[in-house]
């Protein structure tokens, strides 16, 4: 089944909370990134945890293997599920992030290539295909890569095999729910769904993508 999962990037506290409860029902999973929690603070994981859906983490961490292991500790110890981490940092960083995610029996996941439209200048060119094989090699449960080229994302299959692929960049970005359903395992939507009139009204919308 392809997971539909909520980009939480709300800034408000109690908003967030009635966006993630009112979704619940048609989500598989909520992304948390620094938008929520330095608003909000990391307690609000303890907020959403009720909700019984796993957390990710999208840090997008990216220092030295120490740091690395440090901030994705203090990730699980908050109460998050899974944790999102760059690759292009070298694998003992990102093989740090991974140790930690599977000692506190989380997930962590690499970014292959990031779905905006300036990404092409640095992730094109072989660089996501090496983080890819990064992501392989590092053991890591996935990788993150473009709803906004679908293309890419065939490619990066090919790389990554049976491995997660988890995808945003779909409404807001111009990607296309249907298409990267099919290629990935699962789609990440932030603001078509928590800026719509009715939130909980597009993640039922959007969880027709869940076959
Ligand atoms: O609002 P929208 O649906 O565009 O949100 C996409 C979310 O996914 C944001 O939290 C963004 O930071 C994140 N993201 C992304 N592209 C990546 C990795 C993460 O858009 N490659």
């Amino acid at each position: 089944m392809t997971e539909l999962i909520l980009s939480l990037d709300v800034l408000d506290r109690k908003r967030a909370v009635q966006i993630a409860e009112s979704c619940a029902p048609f989500i598989d999973e909520i992304k948390v990134g620094y938008p929520l929690v330095l608003s909000a603070g990391l307690s609000i994981v303890e907020d959403l945890a009720g909700l019984g859906l796993p957390l990710i983490a999208d840090f997008k961490v990216a220092d030295i293997p120490n740091t690395n292991r440090l901030i994705c500790e203090a990730v699980f110890a908050a109460g998050f599920d899974a944790v999102i981490a760059h690759g292009f940092v070298g694998a003992d960083a990102a093989r740090a992030c991974v140790e930690v995610a599977h000692n506190h029996s989380g997930a962590a996941y690499i970014v292959a290539e990031m779905s905006h439209p300036g990404a092409t200048e640095f992730f094109h060119g072989g660089v996501a295909e090496s983080l890819a094989e990064l992501a392989v090699a590092c053991r890591a449960d996935g990788i993150i890569a473009p709803a906004t080229r679908p293309e890419r994302i065939a490619r990066l299959r090919e790389i990554v095999g049976e491995k997660a692929i988890y995808s945003p960049g779909v409404g807001a970005q111009g990607g296309d729910p249907d298409t990267v359903a099919r290629l990935v395992d699962g789609v990440i939507v932030g603001r078509s769904i928590y800026e719509a009139e009715d939130p909980a009204a597009e993640a039922e919308r959007f969880s027709r993508i869940r076959r």
